[in-house]
C-alpha cells in the first residue's frame, strides 16, 4: 500500500507526478486552518506545507504517524521544530535553491525605493505626470553608498555579492548566525554601527524570538534620514508601528517590504505613504525557483519515506 501524506498546496506536475507514483496524495488547498490540518493530518505518514500553514503542538500532535514535514520555504518559523523533534518527526526546508531570486528580487526593492519607481508609476498611473523636470522625483543614487546587511547567511551573502555592480561599499551585521561572508571588503559591524551609518538596510534573518522586532522605534530612530529600509526576511522582524511612526516622522527616506507582521493585511499606516514600496511577498516566485523548491520537498519526503536521509533537513 502507498503511504498516506498530505500535501496543502498546489505544486508543479512533475512533481505532484512523482508524489503520485509512489504515494496516495490528499490535497488541499491554502490558507488551511490549524484545525482543518489537524484532522485531515490523522494517520499520514508525511506533509507537505508552506509558509502560511502554521505547524503548531496540535498539528504535530494529530499527526502521530507523521515520519517528515517539510516546509516548502526557507524559513521554518511557522513550524514547532522542537516539539516535532521531540515525537521524532524529521522537519525539511528548501534552502539555497531560492537564495539568487529573493537576492535578485532583493536589488529590486532596493532600486525601487531609493530611485523611487514604484512611486512614480502609481503618480503616471493616475494621471499626475506633469513632464519632465530638473528636480522631479528625486532619489538616492546608489554608487559610493553603504550597504548594510542584516543576516550574512545565504540570502545576505548573495544580496552582497551584487553590491559591487553598484559600486556599493558593504557592510554587515550578524544576528545569531555563524556564517562567514564569501565577498571580500565587507566589514562587519554592530547592528547599531550598522544602522547609524548605512544608507540601505536590509535585512536578511530568520525569525526567532531574537529577531521579533529586531528594527523597533530605537532602531529606526538611528537610521540616517537619507536612508531605506528593505525586507525580504519575515514581517515581524519589523515592528510596524515603530515602521509607520519613522516613517511619518520622516526619520527614514523610505521603506521597501515584502513581508509584513499580519499577513496579508498590511497596516493601513503603511498604505498612507509614497516613500513606501510594497510587494506581496514574492522574493521567491519566479517559475525556476519555485519550481526547485516543490522539487526538493517532494525529493525530502521520497527519502524520508524510503528510509533515507532528507537532502535539507532544519538544524
Ligand atoms: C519565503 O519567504 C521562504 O521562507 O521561503
Amino acid at each position: 500500500m502507498k503511504p498516506p501524506i498530505l500535501l496543502t498546496c498546489r505544486i508543479p506536475s512533475a512533481s505532484l507526478a512523482r508524489l503520485d507514483e509512489a504515494c496516495e496524495v490528499e490535497r488541499l488547498e491554502g490558507p488551511v486552518p490549524p484545525a482543518v490540518l489537524a484532522d485531515r493530518v490523522r494517520g499520514k505518514h508525511a506533509l507537505i506545507c508552506v509558509l502560511t500553514d502554521e505547524i503548531g503542538r496540535a498539528v504535530i500532535d494529530a499527526g502521530a504517524g507523521l515520519r517528515i514535514v517539510a516546509n516548502i520555504a526557507v524559513g521554518y518559523n511557522n513550524i514547532d521544530v522542537a516539539h516535532a523533534r521531540a515525537r521524532g518527526i524529521v522537519v525539511t526546508n528548501t534552502p539555497d535553491v531560492l537564495t539568487e531570486a529573493t537576492a535578485e528580487f532583493t536589488w529590486g526593492l532596493i532600486l525601487a525605493a531609493a530611485r523611487r519607481i514604484a512611486e512614480g508609476e502609481r503618480l503616471l498611473r493616475r494621471g499626475a505626470w506633469k513632464g519632465w523636470a530638473l528636480d522631479f522625483l528625486l532619489g538616492m543614487e546608489l554608487r559610493g553608498k553603504q550597504l548594510g546587511v542584516v543576516g550574512m547567511g545565504r540570502i545576505g551573502r548573495a544580496v552582497a555579492a551584487k553590491a559591487p555592480a553598484f559600486d556599493m561599499r558593504v557592510v554587515f551585521a550578524e544576528q545569531g548566525g555563524d556564517a562567514a561572508p564569501s565577498i571580500e571588503q565587507a566589514s562587519r559591524l554592530s547592528l547599531d554601527e550598522l544602522l547609524v551609518s548605512s544608507d540601505v538596510v536590509t535585512l536578511h534573518v530568520p525569525l526567532t524570538q531574537a529577531t521579533r522586532h529586531l528594527i523597533d522605534r530605537r532602531a529606526l530612530a538611528r537610521m540616517k534620514r537619507t536612508a531605506v529600509l528593505v525586507n525580504t526576511s519575515r514581517g515581524p522582524v519589523v515592528d510596524e508601528d515603530a515602521l509607520v511612526w519613522a516613517l511619518g516622522e520622516r526619520l527614514i527616506a523610505g521603506a521597501a517590504l515584502d513581508v509584513y507582521e499580519r499577513e496579508p493585511e498590511i497596516h493601513p499606516g503603511l498604505l498612507e505613504f509614497e516613500h513606501v514600496v510594497l510587494a506581496p511577498h514574492i522574493a521567491s516566485a519566479t517559475r525556476e525557483t519555485r519550481t526547485a523548491m516543490a522539487g526538493l520537498a517532494v525529493e525530502n519526503v521520497l527519502r524520508v519515506l524510503d528510509g533515507q536521509a532528507p537532502l535539507t533537513p532544519v538544524v
